[in-house]
């Protein structure tokens, strides 16, 4: 077995080698002139079982680029089986057509990793479960949720309801508050008027006096999260937590965090949180 890192997430990959008791293995990894990357395995991996870990964070098209780039120098250096792990899989939020003309950027993703050579796939958290279909090699579907969950049972916080900040994340919501002692479940209907702009309309469910917990797969614009947020306190939430396996952190979301609404965001490592990325706040769980 071996183990090799993109350059997305190399903290992470350091984390999960050190947890295997073994070494990453030796890449080099160049830019030519003009942009293109070059990849080079810097040992034999004949017959090997190779893992990539990469995850297609920003920018996103460069580390996906990686690793398709990667996973292609093992199939070619004779690897018996590659397996890519992708700790954040982008472009996952295109799962499906909502308008006319446009493209399934999730499934598009998906030919590439297999055509690229990949013979299984990990990944976390996935922005909808039924992307593991838009393959026909394996696939592993891992969550974030065991390590999240620790944390906020350690906390032992009262009066808890965890809430979904959308309808479309009810489910992941609803297995939260099962395993948090059957928590109360409440879920804020978001509409979206346009990509990226979260609008919030409504609270169902009670949350006054109470711990709320949201819960996403991630927090980009931290739009969803901080309106959401914003909403139970006026419900009348006593406290308001944040958790998200995913850290995708673009702007304004350092801004939104940070500004009050929360008592912490827990998110996990998936993505690098550089020091500017961070804020007091903020949580920060290894799914190493
Ligand atoms: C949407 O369906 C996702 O689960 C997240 O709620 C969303 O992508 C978060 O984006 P933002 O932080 O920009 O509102």
């Amino acid at each position: 077995l071996r183990l090799f890192s993109g350059s997305a997430n190399i903290q992470l990959s350091q984390e999960v080698a050190r947890y295997l008791g073994m070494d990453l293995g030796p890449m080099i990894r160049k830019r030519f002139a003009d942009g293109e990357l070059y990849v080079q395995i810097q040992e034999s991996i004949r017959g090997c079982d190779v893992y990539l870990i990469q995850p297609s964070c920003q920018p996103v098209n460069d580390h996906l680029m990686e690793l398709l780039i990667m996973i292609d120098a093992c199939r070619r250096a004779s690897a018996r089986q590659v397996t890519a792990v992708i700790p954040y899989y982008g472009y996952a939020r295109a799962d499906r057509k909502t308008a006319g003309r446009e493209s399934i950027t999730a499934k598009l993703v998906a030919n590439l990793i297999t055509e690229s050579g990949a013979a299984r796939v990990v990944a976390m958290d996935l922005h909808a479960a039924q992307i593991q279909g838009y393959f026909d090699i394996p696939f592993d579907h891992v969550y974030g949720s065991p390590v999240i969950l620790d944390y906020l049972a350690s906390k032992q916080l009262p009066d808890l309801v965890v809430v979904s900040p959308d309808v479309g994340g009810v489910a992941r919501a609803r297995a939260f508050a099962k395993k948090l002692n059957d928590a109360p479940l409440a879920i804020i209907d978001k509409r979206r008027q346009a990509h990226n702009v979260a609008e919030v309309l409504n609270v169902i469910g009670d949350v006054k006096g109470k711990t709320a917990v949201l819960v996403d797969d991630m927090i980009d614009t931290g739009g969803t999260i901080a309106e959401g947020a914003r909403l139970l306190r006026e419900e009348g939430a006593r406290q308001v937590y944040a958790c998200a396996t995913h850290a995708v952190f673009s702007p304004p979301a350092i801004e939104r965090l940070s500004s009050g609404l929360f008592e912490e965001v827990i998110v996990t490592n998936t993505i690098p949180l550089p020091e500017d990325k961070r804020f007091p706040q903020l949580v920060v769980l290894s799914v190493a």
